[in-house]
């Protein structure tokens, strides 16, 4: 049986646990394929992934390769082919009494963490190995890791499959229309309430979603407010922030860099900017993306873009500068 070797941060957490059963159950990297999981967690809460270890085991996965359980990204970095950095503060918690309400608030807390797991990945994960962020702020936390591996050959991804994944549901809400009839969903930016999710690029049964849907009010203002504001809504709702979607975004996320990507679709994730739609490099930016057959991530070039839709990827390419501006004492 083939094996691939996993990293999960913040394993002991909400997120970790939806995770985990759907990394190891087959479902993400096939029924031939043995996943090993290293689940990593601060000292304090290391033990906890022992009852997690003997849940996994309960589950009866073929596919259920070793678990081992780290406080230390080093050791458990050793030969990695995924690392799904989960571990990092939410929001909507209270810290020393002030409660965390923005990712900006998050950007001192988390930063950090990414340098020393960034190194530990550069210099002990696989030459290939993909590296997804979800911890937030997702896409600056991504930069200070990928900075800290300086290993140009390993793939750094924060997550924006989420956002896609709310746009379609919004989406096929209004239009009364399958999940599977909207393709070619790219959510622009930052992974906060400045990304801007397009509908003028993404497909209805092959036209323009903008034009299928044709309200464009309801595209400028509620659709946008409710993608936008999604996370806040959820947290609002649930005294906690998302899991089991955000969960199921990452596991979007790592299917859809495994396959070659369908003619008629692409995904969405924020990557490191080469520079395409100008935006500067350096930034770790939310693009369409496609996979190819050797697992190489490509930004789907050449897409239009609107006055109205640069003026939005304006706004959220500063917000990206000017949190790296932030941690630049991290980089
Ligand atoms: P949680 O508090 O339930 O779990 C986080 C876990 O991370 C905790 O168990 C904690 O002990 C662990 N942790 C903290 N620092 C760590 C470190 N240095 N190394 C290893 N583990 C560490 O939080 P959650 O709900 O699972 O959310 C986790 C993160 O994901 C948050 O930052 C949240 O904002 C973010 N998030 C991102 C998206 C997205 O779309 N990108 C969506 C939802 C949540
Ligand atoms: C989300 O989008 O649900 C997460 O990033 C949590 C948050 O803080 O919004």
């Amino acid at each position: 049986m083939k094996e691939v070797n996993v990293l999960v941060t913040g394993a002991a957490g909400q997120i970790g646990y939806a995770l985990l059963t759907r990394l190891a159950s087959g479902e993400t990297f096939g029924s031939d394929v043995k996943v090993n999981l290293n689940l990593v967690e601060v000292p304090q809460v290391v033990s906890r992934l022992e009852g997690s270890r003997m849940e996994l085991e309960d589950c009866g996965f073929n596919t259920l390769g070793a678990i081992k359980n780290f406080s230390d990204m080093n050791e458990a970095s050793g030969d990695i082919d995924w690392a799904l950095l989960v571990g990092s503060i939410p929001r909507g918690i209270t810290i020393n009494g002030k409660k965390i309400e923005e990712r900006a608030d998050l950007l001192k807390i988390n930063g950090g963490i990414f340098t020393e797991q960034g190194k530990a990945l550069g210099e002990n994960a696989k030459t290939d190995a993909k590296i997804l962020v979800v911890g937030n702020p997702a896409n600056t936390n991504a930069l200070i890791g990928s900075t800290h591996g300086n290993n140009p050959s390993q793939t750094w991804m924060a997550m924006t499959a989420l956002d896609a994944n709310r746009a379609k549901a919004q989406v096929a809400n209004k239009c009364d229309l399958s999940i599977s009839d909207i393709k070619k969903m790219t959510i622009w930016g930052n992974h906060s309430p400045t990304m801007y999710p397009d509908l003028d690029n993404a497909e209805i049964k092959g036209e323009s979603a903008s034009g299928w849907i044709n309200d464009q009010a309801w595209i400028e203002s509620d659709f946008l407010r409710i993608v936008q504001q999604r996370g806040k809504a959820i947290i609002d709702a649930r005294g906690a922030s998302s899991a089991t979607s955000a969960a199921n975004a990452a596991i979007d996320t790592v299917k859809a860099s495994l396959r070659t990507t369908a003619d008629d679709d692409w995904f969405s994730a924020a990557v490191m900017s080469d520079g395409s739609y100008n935006i500067p490099e350096g930034l770790i930016f939310g693009f369409p993306l496609k996979a190819d057959a050797e697992g190489k991530i490509s930004i789907v070039q050449d897409l239009p873009i609107s006055d109205y839709a640069q003026g939005k990827i304006d706004l959220t390419t500063q917000e990206l500068l000017d949190e790296k501006n932030d941690v630049v004492d991290l980089l």
